[in-house]
C-alpha cells in the first residue's frame, strides 16, 4: 500500500495547532467584547452590532491577506519561509492579547491577521506539494489535511473557550498563542521532511513562458464560471460564519444551556461544527462516491448547489429555537435545536467546500493558478464580511427574521444555480469529464 509522505504529518500537525489558535480565540472574541467592562472577568463592554461588525472585519481580513501572503510567497520567500513568519506573528498576536489593553487588543489582532494570512494558503499549497501532477493520493491528502484542522477547530473551543469563559478571558487568548507555540515546534522540528516542499515556486517561471498570451475562449469561459462559483463560496460562508458571531451570541442569550444542573459556557458549542466534520466527513463523501458510481449528476456545481441549500435549511432550526424562545417563560429556547443547526450547516460544507478547492485548481487558467487560490481564500473572506454584516443586521430586524431571511436567500439562489447548472456546465468545457477519465 503507498503511504502518504511523512511531510503530510508535519504539516497536519503544524495546521491542527494554527486552526486551534485561530479557532480558540474566534470562540471568545465576540463573548470578550460585549462582556459588562465591570465587575468579574471584565470585556470591553460594547454594543453587540459593534462586537459582530468587528467580527465581520477581522475574520474578512484574516484571509483576504491570503492574497499578499501568497504573492509574497510565489515572487520573493516561498510557501516554507511564509508558513514560519506566519506562525511567529500569530504568537505574538495571541500573547499581545493576553494584555488588557485596548491598543494591545488591536495590535493582537493585526498580528494575527498577518500572520494567518502568511500561513493559512501557504500551508495548503505545501500539502499540493507533497504530490507529483495527476496523483491519486493527493484529494485523500487533503482529506487527511482537512480532520486536522477540524480536530483543531473541534478542541480549541472547548478550551480556550471554557477557560477564557470562565476563569479570565486574557489567559483564554494566551492558551491559544501556546497552541501555535506547539505548533511551530512541530513544524520547525519537522523540516527534515519538507526539504523539497515550499520553496520559491519554480510555476511562476512556467507559467511565465507564456504569460503574454491572451486567455484563449475556452479559458475565459472558464474564468467566468470561477466568478460564479465565487459567488457561492461568498453567499456560503456568509450564512455559516454566523456561527462564531450571531449565532455565539444567541446561544450564550437565548438557549437554555444548563444540562443536569451545569450550565455550558456559550463558546463550548462553538466545537460542535468541527466535531461534525470529523464525524460526517467519510459518511458524506461516501454518499456522493456512490451517487457517482450510479451515474448521476455530481459536478462540482451540482454540489455547491446542493451543499449551499442544504446548510441554509439548518436556519431553520434557528428559526424554530426563535419561535421556542418567545413561547418559553424563561425567553429561552432548548438546545437541541442548534444541534440540528450545525448539524444542516456541516452537511452542507461537506458537501460544497471540499470541491471548491480542486474546482479551482482544474478550472483556473495555468498563469492564474496561485491568484485564483488567493482569490478563493479572499472570497471566504468576504462571506465573513457578509456574515458580520447579517449578524449586525438582527438587533434590528430580529434574529427570527434574519434566520429565516438566510434560508430563504441560500436556498433561492441554490435553486437559480441548478436552473442554469446545465449552461453553467457548457462553459466549464470538459473541464470536470477529465476528472471524472482519471478516477475511473
Ligand atoms: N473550517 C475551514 C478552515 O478553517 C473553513 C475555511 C474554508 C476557511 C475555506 C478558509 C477557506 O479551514
Amino acid at each position: 500500500m503507498k503511504h502518504h509522505p511523512k511531510g503530510l504529518y508535519i504539516l497536519f500537525f503544524t495546521e491542527l495547532w494554527e486552526r486551534f489558535s485561530y479557532y480558540g480565540m474566534r470562540a471568545i472574541l465576540v463573548l470578550y467584547v460585549i462582556a459588562n467592562a465591570q465587575g468579574e472577568n471584565p470585556g470591553l463592554g460594547w454594543a453587540e452590532g459593534d462586537a459582530l461588525a468587528l467580527y465581520g472585519w477581522y475574520t474578512m481580513l484574516v484571509y483576504l491577506m491570503a492574497i499578499p501572503g501568497g504573492i509574497l510567497a510565489d515572487k520573493w520567500l516561498g510557501p516554507k519561509k511564509m508558513v514560519f513568519i506566519g506562525g511567529l506573528l500569530i504568537i505574538a498576536g495571541q500573547f499581545i492579547l493576553a494584555f488588557d489593553s485596548i491598543i494591545a487588543f488591536y495590535t493582537g489582532l493585526a498580528l494575527i491577521v498577518m500572520g494567518v494570512g502568511g500561513l493559512k494558503p501557504n500551508i495548503s499549497t505545501m500539502v499540493g506539494g507533497l504530490y507529483k501532477e495527476g496523483d491519486l493520493m493527493r484529494d485523500k491528502g487533503f482529506t487527511i489535511f482537512y480532520i486536522g484542522i477540524n480536530i483543531g477547530a473541534a478542541t480549541a473551543p472547548l478550551l480556550v473557550g471554557y477557560i477564557g469563559e470562565t476563569i479570565g478571558w486574557h489567559i483564554g487568548f494566551s492558551l491559544a498563542g501556546f497552541g501555535m507555540i506547539l505548533g511551530q515546534a512541530v513544524y520547525i522540528w519537522g523540516q527534515k521532511y519538507l526539504k523539497g516542499v515550499g520553496n520559491v515556486i519554480a510555476s511562476t517561471s512556467k507559467s511565465g513562458a507564456k504569460s503574454h498570451a491572451p486567455l484563449t475562449k475556452i479559458e475565459k469561459d472558464r474564468v467566468f464560471v470561477l466568478l460564479i462559483s465565487f459567488l457561492v463560496v461568498i453567499m456560503f460562508w456568509g450564512a455559516y460564519e454566523q456561527a462564531g458571531g450571531l449565532l455565539n451570541i444567541y446561544t450564550k442569550e437565548k438557549l437554555d444551556r444548563f444540562v443536569m444542573g451545569w450550565e455550558i459556557p456559550a463558546s463550548v458549542f462553538q466545537s460542535l461544527p468541527a466535531i461534525y466534520v470529523i464525524l460526517l466527513g467519510t459518511i458524506v463523501a461516501g454518499f456522493w462516491a456512490k451517487w457517482q458510481a450510479k451515474g448521476k449528476e455530481a459536478s462540482s456545481l451540482f454540489k455547491m448547489a446542493v451543499g449551499i441549500m442544504i446548510m441554509g435549511c439548518g436556519f431553520l432550526f434557528m428559526v424554530g429555537a426563535s419561535l421556542d424562545a418567545a413561547a418559553s417563560n424563561s425567553g429561552k429556547a432548548a438546545l437541541y435545536w442548534l444541534f440540528g443547526a450545525y448539524f444542516l450547516h456541516v452537511v452542507g460544507e461537506l458537501c460544497a467546500s471540499p470541491v471548491a478547492l480542486s474546482f479551482i485548481t482544474k478550472l483556473a487558467p495555468a498563469k492564474y493558478a496561485s491568484i485564483m487560490m488567493g482569490t478563493y481564500f479572499a472570497m471566504t473572506g468576504l462571506g465573513n464580511k457578509l456574515a458580520g454584516m447579517i449578524g449586525e443586521a438582527a438587533s434590528d430586524a430580529g434574529e427570527k427574521t434574519i434566520f429565516f431571511g438566510i434560508t430563504f436567500f441560500t436556498v433561492g439562489f441554490g435553486v437559480v444555480l441548478l436552473i442554469f447548472l446545465k449552461r453553467l456546465k457548457a462553459l466549464t468545457h470538459g473541464a470536470e469529464d477529465v476528472v471524472l477519465e482519471e478516477a475511473a
